[in-house]
């Protein structure tokens, strides 16, 4: 009985354990671009890493994608094996995401892995009331134990990056240097006009990364800046280059700042890492 009471208490004034109440409040950064290949799963890891190294923040990276790409790329990473899968809480309602966080050996990162089943997952999500809401309600805990939870999207606007955008504060939208992305852009702001609309929820818009910019294709730089122009205020400073590293680095399931913290696309994603540091310190308050 004394334990059990210990336990209630515990978890009602916190503690770094289990389901305790933590000290935090994170910040939910979601990453989302409606094609595929544009560099989310790449800019998520490596922001999420890069937030945990040069930043010293306690973050959590969250895969809403099934292809399960942010294990790959931190497979050298991952400690520990999760008790249960990402499906089965966010339908299960009784387990917060924080249970099933992995450590990793990178000081101040965790992650919830995604799992094959989550396409599934999303099929029996949209018969599901407050459908929308899964994810929100399956991080409660975790924000209260992390400074920054990042969450990488699947190339798609369906019920997985629904509940990514319901459930985050931000928004980071990776964008190569093509035209097709940039049409993309229109359909995910549309979206968060949406949901701002419909539920109430106003995510805001921490930028539009541009990835993958070789300055050799000058023609189609040009005209997708000029498309650009018109978010210009929420277009980053910085480009990510093509640089065939951040390949080499998902190969060796390590971060970018591990495997070549000299080179060029490392330069440019601790610029992002600084960049959303400065935006939404600046916009939260
Ligand atoms: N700036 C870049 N330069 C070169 N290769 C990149 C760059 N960004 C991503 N890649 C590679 O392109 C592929 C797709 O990137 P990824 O981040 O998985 O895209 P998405 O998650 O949007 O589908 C991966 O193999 C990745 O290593
Ligand atoms: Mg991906």
């Amino acid at each position: 009985m004394t334990s059990l009471i210990t336990t209630g208490l515990r978890r009602l004034i916190g503690g770094d354990e289990g389901l305790g109440l933590g000290q935090h409040q994170a910040t939910v950064v979601a990453v989302c671009a409606q094609k595929g290949g544009v560099g989310k799963t790449t800019t998520a890891v490596n922001l999420a890493a890069g937030l945990a190294m040069y930043g010293g923040a306690k973050v959590l990276l969250v895969d809403m994608d099934g292809q399960g790409h942010c294990a790959t790329a931190l497979q050298a990473e991952l400690r520990g094996a999760a008790a249960d899968s990402l499906g089965a809480v966010l339908l299960g309602r009784r387990r917060d995401l924080q249970e099933i966080a992995l450590r990793t050996a990178i000081d101040g990162l965790w992650v919830v892995p995604s799992d094959k089943d989550l396409g599934a997952t999303e099929g029996v999500m949209s018969g599901r009331i407050g459908k929308e809401m899964l994810l929100r309600s399956a991080l409660k805990v975790a924000r209260t134990h992390y400074d920054v939870i990042v969450v990488d999207c699947p190339p798609n606007l369906g019920s997985l990056t629904v509940n990514a955008l319901v459930a985050a504060d931000w928004l980071l939208v990776p964008c190569d240097m093509s035209v097709l992305s940039v049409e993309g852009v229109d359909d995910i702001f549309d979206a968060v006009d949406h949901i701002g609309e419909t539920m109430g929820h106003h995510l805001a818009v921490l930028g539009i990364l541009r990835t993958r910019y070789d300055a050799r294709n000058q023609k189609v730089n040009e005209a997708v800046e000029a498309s650009l122009a018109r978010y210009e205020h929420y277009v980053l400073p910085v480009r990510v280059p093509v640089n065939t590293a951040l390949a080499q680095a998902q190969l060796a399931g390590t971060p970018i700042f591990k495997y070549d913290a000299e080179c060029r696309s490392a330069v440019a994603y601790r610029e992002v890492v600084e960049e959303v540091t400065r935006r939404a310190q600046m916009r939260a308050r």
